[in-house]
C-alpha cells in the first residue's frame, strides 16, 4: 500500500512537506503546481517551487506542471529533469477559473488527444528513469470521458495516475466517487491512485472496497489529521497507533511558524499556518480557538505567542 501527499497550492510548501514526511506514513509528496506558458522557465523557478532538488527528503517529491502545449511542457519538463526532479507530474484537475480560462487544469479533460499529446511529448523529453506521472479529476462539466482520458494518457506512457472522484463541476462537494475510480483502474494497466475525501482510516477502507485502489492520495485528510497516513498502515499492519495530541500538533505548528516567518514576505505572514488551521479544527477543537486569535495577524511573534498560549487548551 503506497499512501500520498496531495498537492495543496497555497498550503503545502516544502516546509510542510518536509514536516509530514518526518511524522511518516507518507510514500510520495509533490510540488505545487508550477504554470507552463509560452517560455522556458529559468531554473530558479523549479529550485523556488522544490527546493528537494538540492536538499532531498527521503521520499520522492516530482514537480506538478500545468499547462496546454506538449511542447513547451516537454521542454520545462526535460529542464526540469536534468535538475534532478524525482518526477514529472501532469495536472489536468485545477479547477481554478483563470487556469481554465488559459486552457490549462481541469478544462483540458474535455480534449483527450491534447492530453495523450502532452503524455507522449513530456515523455520522450525526459529520460526514461524519470517517471511521468497525472493527476486527472472525473471531468470538466460533468463525470464524462473519464476512461477515454485516462486510457489516453497511459497510452501517452505515463507511469501511474492519480484520480479525484469528482468533476470539475462538483468542486469539491461530497461525495468522491469512488466507483468511478474502480472504473478506471479496471481498464489500466499502470498504477491507479485514489483521491478524494479520505477524512479516516474507515474512509480508506471503504474507498479501497469501492474503488479497487490499494493506493491512495490524501490532502485535506492528511492536513486535519496529520498522523492519517500513519493510523491507516497501522491498521492495514494490525500495530497499535496512539494518535497524536493537541500538544504535539501544537508543537508542529510551531516549528512550521518558525521556519516559514522568513520564507515568505511579512505580508503574507502566517496564510499557510491560517489554511492547515482551518482543516485542522475538523479533528482538533483548539484549532478553532487558535485559528479565531490568529485569524487578523500577520506579527511572527504575536502568531508564535498565540500557539504557545494555545498548548494549554485541551482538545
Ligand atoms: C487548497 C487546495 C489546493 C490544491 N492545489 C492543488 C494543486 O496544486 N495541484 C493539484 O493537482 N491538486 C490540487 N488540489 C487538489 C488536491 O490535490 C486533491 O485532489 C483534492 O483536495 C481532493 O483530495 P482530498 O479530498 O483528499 O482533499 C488542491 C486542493 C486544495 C484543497
Amino acid at each position: 500500500m503506497r499512501i500520498y501527499m496531495a498537492p495543496m497550492e497555497g498550503v503545502v510548501d516544502h516546509h510542510l512537506r518536509r514536516l509530514y514526511s518526518r511524522l511518516g506514513g507518507i510514500d510520495r509528496c509533490v510540488t505545487e503546481f508550477i504554470r507552463v506558458t509560452h517560455t522556458r522557465l529559468p531554473d530558479k523557478v523549479f529550485q523556488r517551487y522544490c527546493p528537494e532538488l538540492t536538499t532531498p527528503l527521503p521520499i520522492p517529491v516530482p514537480i506538478q506542471l500545468l499547462g496546454s502545449d506538449p511542447a513547451m511542457l516537454a521542454l520545462n519538463a526535460r529542464r526540469a529533469a536534468r535538475l534532478g526532479a524525482a518526477g514529472i507530474d501532469l495536472n489536468f484537475g485545477c479547477p481554478a477559473k483563470t487556469v481554465n480560462k488559459n486552457r490549462g487544469g481541469a478544462c483540458l479533460l474535455n480534449e483527450p488527444k491534447l492530453l495523450f499529446d502532452i503524455a507522449r511529448q513530456v515523455r520522450e523529453a525526459v529520460p526514461t528513469a524519470t517517471p511521468v506521472t497525472a493527476k486527472i479529476r472525473l471531468g470538466y462539466e460533468s463525470r464524462s470521458r473519464y476512461i477515454e482520458n485516462a486510457l489516453a494518457l497511459a497510452e501517452g506512457g505515463i507511469a501511474e495516475l492519480v484520480v479525484h472522484g469528482r468533476s470539475k463541476a462538483d468542486g469539491y462537494r461530497p461525495p468522491a466517487y469512488w466507483d468511478c475510480i474502480g472504473e478506471i483502474r479496471e481498464q489500466l494497466s499502470i498504477p491507479v491512485i485514489a483521491n478524494g475525501d479520505i477524512w479516516t482510516p474507515e474512509d480508506y477502507w471503504r474507498c479501497r472496497d469501492e474503488s479497487g485502489c490499494e493506493h491512495v492520495m490524501l490532502g485535506r485528510g492528511l492536513l486535519s489529521r496529520p498522523d492519517l497516513a500513519l493510523a491507516i498502515k497501522a491498521q492495514q499492519d494490525r500495530t497499535d497507533h496512539q494518535s497524536l495530541d493537541w500538544s504535539q500538533i501544537s508543537d508542529l505548528l510551531l516549528g512550521f511558524q518558525r521556519e516559514t516567518t522568513f520564507a515568505y514576505p511579512l505580508q503574507f505572514c502566517g496564510n499557510r499556518l491560517k489554511q492547515w488551521l482551518m482543516y485542522l479544527q475538523r479533528t482538533y477543537p483548539p484549532a478553532q480557538q487558535l485559528f479565531e486569535a490568529v485569524k487578523k495577524t500577520r506579527d511572527p511573534e504575536v502568531l508564535e505567542a498565540a500557539i504557545i498560549a494555545s498548548r494549554e487548551l485541551v482538545a
